[in-house]
C-alpha cells in the first residue's frame, strides 16, 4: 500500500515556482531518498507534504485519503512527522521536555509515552544521559538525534527527514545513518532528503532526483547509484 502519494504537486513562493508538478510515492516499509542540489525544492516538497506550505495545484494522499486540505497538526496526528532541516529543537527546554512535546499531538496514554521515550533513550543513550540538559547545549549531532526522537514521539507512520546529516562530523553522520538503517529494519517508512546522495542511496530502496522543481529521474536506489547522469551530477565520480 502506498502510505504517501503526491500527484502533480505545484508549489510557489510568490512568483517563484519551486515545484512544478511533481509525482512521488512512498510505500509502506520503504525508505525513499529524494536527492538534488541546493535549491532544487527538496525542503519545499517535505514542507508541502507536512502541510506547512500551501500547494498551488495537485494532490497529497495519505493511505489513499486525500489530505491536500488538511491542516499541518492534523497530518501529524494522522502519522506524518517531519524532522526539519537544521533540527529546530527547542533550545531553552530540556532534552526530555523536547521529547515530551512530540507526544502532545497524540492521544497516547502516559504509560505509552513513557515506554516510547524509553525506546528512544535506548536508541540514543546520549539523550538519556543528558535528559535534564537544555537542548541548546547539545552538539549538532545530539540535536539531530533529539529532533529524530521528538518526531518518533509523535508515533509516526511515515518520517520525513530533511538533511539529517548536514553539518555533522563523520562520526555523527555514521550514527544518523545507522539510526536510519535501524528504523528501516523495524519496518518504518521514511522519506529522506539528503545532499549526501551516496549515503542516501545506500540506505534507500528507491530514489527520486529533483532538479529545479521537477523530478528528472526515479528508480531503484541501486539503479540510480550506477546511473551515469546521477553519478556525474550527484555522486562525485
Ligand atoms: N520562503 C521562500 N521564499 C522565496 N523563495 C523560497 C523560499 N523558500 C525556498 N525558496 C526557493 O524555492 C526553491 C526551492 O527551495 P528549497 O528550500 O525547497 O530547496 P532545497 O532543495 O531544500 O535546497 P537546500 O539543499 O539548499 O536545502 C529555491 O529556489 C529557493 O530559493
Ligand atoms: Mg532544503
Amino acid at each position: 500500500m502506498s502510505l504517501l502519494k503526491i500527484e502533480n504537486m505545484w508549489v510557489s513562493y510568490g512568483n517563484i515556482r519551486a515545484l512544478k508538478g511533481i509525482n512521488l510515492v512512498v510505500n509502506e516499509g520503504e525508505v525513499v531518498s529524494l536527492i538534488g542540489a541546493n535549491g532544487a525544492g527538496k525542503t519545499t516538497t517535505l514542507q508541502a507534504i507536512s502541510g506547512l506550505l500551501p500547494i498551488a495545484d495537485g494532490k497529497v494522499y495519505f493511505k489513499d485519503a486525500d489530505i491536500t486540505n488538511e491542516k499541518s497538526f492534523k497530518r501529524t496526528r494522522m502519522g506524518i512527522a517531519q524532522v526539519p532541516e537544521g533540527r529546530r529543537v527547542f533550545k531553552g527546554l530540556s532534552v526530555e521536555d523536547n521529547l515530551t512535546l512530540g507526544s502532545i499531538s497524540t492521544d497516547e496514554s502516559e504509560e505509552s509515552d513513557k515506554a516510547e521515550m524509553k525506546k528512544i533513550y535506548e536508541l540514543f543513550p546520549v539523550l538519556e544521559e543528558r535528559k535534564a540538559q537544555k537542548a541548546g547545549t547539545l552538539s549538532g549531532g545530539e540535536q539531530q538525534m533529539l529532533a529524530m526522537g521528538r518526531a518518533l514521539m509523535t508515533r509516526p507512520e511515515v518520517l520525513l527527514l530533511d538533511e539529517p546529516s548536514m553539518g555533522l562530523s563523520p562520526l555523527f553522520v555514521d550514527v544518523i545513518f545507522d539510526t536510519i538503517k535501524y528504523l528501516k529494519s523495524e519496518g518504518r517508512t521514511i522519506l529522506l532528503v539528503e545532499q549526501n546522495a551516496n549515503l542516501a542511496l545506500d540506505v534507500a530502496d528507491r530514489g527520486y532526483v529533483l532538479e529545479t522543481g521537477k523530478i528528472v529521474k526515479e528508480g531503484l536506489a541501486s539503479d540510480l547509484k550506477t546511473d551515469p547522469d546521477v553519478k556525474a551530477a550527484y555522486l562525485g565520480v
